[in-house]
């Protein structure tokens, strides 16, 4: 017995020791009462009184969170079991197909391991500074996973984001086995496993975010492009018809402007100049009883300053309306490349009414800009897929490994491009993930797990929601759970991560944190985070992180094993590589 109940303030029962109180911080106490086993943590000891922290309460060697009830003064206090220590921090007796090993408890030196369902079916955040053990921790997390002795996760497929490109070394043993590691870089260098994502999967959201809108204007400017794409794969007499009325409904878009008839001219000579088709061109032939001319002679101005054929044009311009077409978007049922998008956007920029307003034309004009810059750029290797594929397909692809078995871990080393383009690529992913797996959790039951190294450069608060109406990772983490895509957020700055995102992970591991805007953020964002949590957090050493939520119990330290093999993510070696030895 370790004393005797003196007092209970709040959820603080406090005790006169009758053993001596050194190293007993942190351990595990029961409360044994009439008919209830209190469990307790001993949070602080001075002058012989011992306070305890009162946490659950064992009920037929099950322990139960929370407390709703206090002992009464005459319970019985004492140290616990290893045995039963084990049933509270960890799962008790370590099951191959049910657990997860996490690591040890330094204070119990006791195997850390959890439900594998309760950890890995919900979403989940590693946060911590820098340095702090977060890529050799995950690296090692899913090597526990992937080294299980008699059970293989063979039907795991875990897509892994990769910032810094340092987890190749991690998994790279996992190859022709039952476990198998594939790996794709943007590395434009490595032409056999560069990311490519065929250009007919992708929507109009993902076009927006490629091509950096910010404006929900521009979003009918795409929608329009990616309709005009789904006619260009029709027949040739069909496309020039449909594009001669796009040309010619430009056309008499200005002429019927208003404005002024030298404006009017110039506008038609440079749509026209830029906007044709064998049949409609500044050079077609336009018929008149007596006389025949090219169509940019019927655009001179008299004398009066007026445009003299203004109606001759106009009724010219009928004959090229063309009403027996509609335009749906491309059902990603056929290949077409960037080029052909860019074509399609140059014809939407001319079409619903953007020519009338000079703001709208800008705002549009800006989306053909950055087209052209990707098409003229070695990123628009990226988007260069040399065979027509189904996006079912295309993921089956991905989670196919070199050897034509099924990859359980699929890399993206996204290091060679900057942010913008590795946010754009992470989320074009991250949705065809989320889509596929919704559309097809009927079907096979496929989870899908998504990690994000560097969270923080994707998770964000950005202005998705203001142009497409939703965040993906947002609705990741919101609806994804059900259809077992789950996320796993790796990060550094948490307080610059999307707090909806946060704030609906369930489970989190939280190595050494220092920054005070981090700290606090935690504070606020994670249910269930004591002072006690916060507190620790600034002085665990590397490779030590407080895990707390769904799968585990209470909130436990942790030591997680060192990776083998390491990602390449070291500390630089100084002393190495700085010196040479002086020559006397
Ligand atoms: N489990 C561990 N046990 C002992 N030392 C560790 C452990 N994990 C990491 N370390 C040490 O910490 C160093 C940094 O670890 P790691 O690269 O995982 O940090 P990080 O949190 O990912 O940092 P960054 O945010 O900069 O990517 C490692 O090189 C290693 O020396
Ligand atoms: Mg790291």
């Amino acid at each position: 017995m370790l004393g005797n109940i003196i007092g209970i303030e709040d959820n603080v029962v406090i005790i006169k020791l009758n053993v001596e109180e050194h190293k007993l911080i942190n351990l595990l106490v029961v409360l044994q009462d009439k008919n209830v086993n209190f469990i307790g943590e001993i949070t602080n000891v001075k002058d012989g009184v011992a306070y305890i922290k009162l946490l659950g309460e064992m009920n037929d060697d099950n322990f139960i969170f929370g407390v709703v009830r206090k002992p009464s003064l005459d319970s019985i206090v004492k140290l616990i079991s290893k045995e039963k220590v084990k049933k509270i921090i960890s799962t008790g007796d370590y099951l191959e197909e049910r657990d997860l090993y996490i690591g040890k408890s330094v204070l119990y030196d006791l195997d850390i391991n959890v439900n594998i369902n309760d950890f890995m079916s919900n979403h989940f955040a590693i946060l911590g500074s820098t340095g702090s053990g977060k890529s050799c921790g995950t690296a090692r997390l899913l090597q526990n996973l992937l080294n299980k002795k008699e059970y293989i996760p063979y039907k795991s497929s875990i897509f892994m984001f990769d910032a810094y490109g340092e987890y190749h070394t991690a998994f790279l043993n996992y190859k022709d086995g039952d476990i198998n590691f594939k790996i794709y870089t943007t590395d434009t260098n490595s032409p056999n496993n560069l990311v490519r994502i065929p250009v007919w999967l992708l929507g109009v959201d993902d076009l927006a975010l490629l091509l950096g809108a910010t404006k929900s204007t521009q979003i009918p400017i795409i929608e329009k492009a990616l309709k005009i794409v789904s006619i260009f794969g029709r027949e040739e007499s069909e496309v020039i018809k449909i594009k001669n009325d796009i040309i010619a409904r430009a056309l008499i878009e200005i002429l019927s402007s208003g404005t002024n008839s030298s404006t009017i001219r110039d506008q038609l000579i440079s749509v026209l100049s830029y906007y044709n088709t064998s049949e409609l061109n500044l050079y077609t032939i336009v018929q008149q009883p007596g006389y025949d001319r090219e169509l940019y002679k019927c655009f001179n101005i008299d004398n009066t300053g007026k445009l003299r054929d203004m109606e001759l044009i106009m009724n010219f311009l009928q004959n090229y309306i063309y009403e027996g077409y509609d335009l749906s978007y491309p059902d990603g049922s056929f290949a077409y490349s960037l080029q052909t998008i860019a074509d399609a956007l140059d014809f939407a920029l001319i079409s619903e009414g953007i020519l009338k307003s000079d703001k709208v034309y800008d705002d549009a004009n800006i989306l053909k800009v950055r087209l052209h810059s990707l098409l003229n750029s070695k990123e628009s290797e990226y988007f260069n897929y040399p065979e027509y594929i189904s996006k079912t397909r295309y993921i089956r692809r991905l989670l196919t490994a070199d050897n034509g078995k099924k990859a359980q871990i699929i890399n993206f080393n996204i290091n060679y491009i900057d942010d913008r383009l590795a946010k754009v690529i992470t989320k074009i992913y991250s949705k065809m993930l989320f889509e596929f797996t919704k559309e097809n959790v009927m079907k096979d039951k496929l989870p899908i797990h998504i990690l994000l190294e560097e969270a923080h450069r994707y998770v964000q608060n950005d202005s998705d929601i203001d142009v497409l109406g939703y965040n993906i990772f947002d609705r990741i983490t919101k609806e994804g759970r059900k259809y077992g895509v789950i996320l796993g957020l790796i990060s550094q700055r948490p307080s610059e991560i999307s707090e909806t995102a946060i704030s609906q992970c369930s489970n989190f591991l939280i190595f050494k944190m220092l920054h005070p805007k981090d700290v606090d953020y935690i504070k606020n964002m994670v249910p269930d985070v004591t002072n006690d949590i916060i507190a620790r957090l600034r002085i665990l050493q590397p490779g030590n992180c407080i895990a707390f939520g769904n799968a585990f119990k209470i909130p436990v330290i942790v030591k997680l094993d060192m990776p083998n093999p390491m990602p390449t993510s070291s500390n630089c070696n100084l002393i190495n590589t700085w010196f040479v030895k002086r020559e006397n």
